[in-house]
């Protein structure tokens, strides 16, 4: 069967490549896919985004069914297009992407439904969010509530940011229709996890935890990006941890969608604060995989996940079970130059493998921000690639990412040297 991918980062390219190992998969398309989908053994890219579009092509080449990577479709309500004409699909519908497409949604979500999360309140009116900034005091979190790539947060350690955040986006619409109303919360402490679930409107599957590193440079600092590296799994969700998030997170939010006229369909991800005390607080739910994290999530799949995504579509994940490598997957982003600012296209990227993407049996080179011009491999996005080897600890994963990294070469590359620091040292309970 063919399968539809759509989307061009990183994450994408991991779900090409491990659906195309599916027996029974024989290609997979990437709409549009990037430089590394196109050298992937079993798939190919066709360059269409457009949703309407994207259903003609699935229709046209009689794809068993297509999984959406980004967050953008989904909001613009692909599913909603695909299920209309029948065409199956994993992903949530318009409705049900709220919970990422807005943070009022999902906030106010999480308030009806008992969801341990920050206090917060939202606005539109600026000299109302300035009064509540004052009331609760710094370090505090202002948020646009739309989608912003990433950009939309700023963690603000005194009251003069909070103020500046409230009028870069409510007074002069720094960050257009996504900032005309904000989501003001209380900061939380802790680290950070990331716990992500295949749902069917009623069943969850959870997937492999994973931890992102959300800073440009090592130690965390320096501004946020997208991720630039992550690793599976994090110890820090411990079998008691996990239990609980299903319990207090996961099971509310699917019973709570269902209940309110909008079952939850595709990948869950709940960005969660975990406190020193032991507390779970939900910072942020996306509608998607994350990227990075599905590149070492997916790389330590052993089962046949086309079958499994195929029983998310028919409603069947309760018969559905994944089976893990037991090694740490880790996975290290390399930037181009100028990232997150403003990234520098069109460097040749040297150094790749010869055929495909894998590197030896244990590392494969996903390709983000990357196009395929004339035989050459280019820079083409900030996040350029994603590093992801296998090692039976986060020391020996790391080791063999870094060890590949050394070998790829494009002007103005930069990542960070520390990706899995938290993990390292940290007792591992898998
Ligand atoms: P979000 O897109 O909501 O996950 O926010 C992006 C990043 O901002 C998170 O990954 C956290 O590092 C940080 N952040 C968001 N909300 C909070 C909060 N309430 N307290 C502390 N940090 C936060
Ligand atoms: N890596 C964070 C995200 O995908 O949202």
């Amino acid at each position: 069967m063919k399968i539809l991918v759509v989307g061009s980062g990183g994450r994408e390219h991991a779900l090409a490549w491990c659906l195309a190992r599916s027996p029974r998969v024989q290609h997979v398309i990437v709409a549009p896919g990037n430089g590394g989908t196109a050298r992937e053994p079993g798939a190919r890219n066709i360059p269409v985004t457009d949703p309407l579009t994207l259903a003609a092509l699935a229709e046209r080449e009689h794809v068993a069914f297509t999984v959406v990577g980004p967050e953008a479709p989904l909001a613009a309500g692909i599913v909603d297009i695909f299920r209309e004409r029948g065409l199956k699909i994993f992903g949530p519908t318009r409705a049900a992407a709220q919970l990422e497409s807005s943070k009022e949604f999902a906030k106010a979500f999480m308030k009806r439904h008992g969801i341990p999360t920050a206090a917060y309140e939202a606005f539109t009116d600026a000299a109302a969010a300035h009064a509540y900034i004052e009331r609760r005091g710094a370090p505090i979190v202002i948020k646009a509530d739309g989608l912003a790539a990433g950009k939309g947060v700023v963690v603000a350690t005194d009251v003069g940011q909070a103020h500046a955040a409230v009028d870069m986006m409510l007074t002069e619409g720094g960050m257009g229709q996504a900032g005309a109303r904000v989501v003001i919360e209380d900061f939380l402490e802790g680290e950070e996890a990331s716990f992500i679930v295949m749902v069917d409107g009623r069943n969850v599957l959870a997937l492999a935890s994973s931890q992102d590193h959300k800073r440009l440079l090592d130690g965390d600092a320096g501004p946020n990006t997208g991720g630039m590296g992550a690793y599976s799994p994090a110890p820090v969700v411990t079998p008691s941890v996990h239990a609980r998030v299903l319990r207090e997170i996961i099971r509310p939010t699917v019973e709570g969608m269902a209940a309110e006229g909008t079952p939850f369909t595709g990948f869950l991800y709940a960005g969660l604060m975990i406190a020193p005390d032991g507390t779970i607080r939900t910072l942020e739910f996306n509608c998607r995989m994350g990227d990075p994290e599905t590149q070492p999530i997916l790389a330590r799949i052993k089962s046949d996940f086309a079958a499994i995504v195929e029983r998310g579509i028919e409603g069947r994940l309760d018969t559905a079970e994944i089976t893990w490598d037991r090694r740490t997957a880790l996975g290290v982003v390399l930037a181009a130059h100028g990232y997150p600012e403003s990234p520098r296209r069109g460097d040749p990227i040297e150094g790749l493998p010869e055929h495909g993407n894998e590197v030896g049996d244990d590392c494969i080179v996903f390709h983000a921000g990357t196009s395929l011009e004339d035989g050459r491999v280019l820079t083409a996005g900030g996040r350029v690639l994603c590093v992801t080897a296998l090692g039976d600890s986060v020391k020996m994963a790391q080791a063999r990412a870094y060890e590949v990294a050394a070998t790829i070469r494009f002007d103005g590359m930069q990542y960070r040297r520390d990706i899995g620091h938290r993990a390292i040292g940290r007792p591992v309970r898998k």
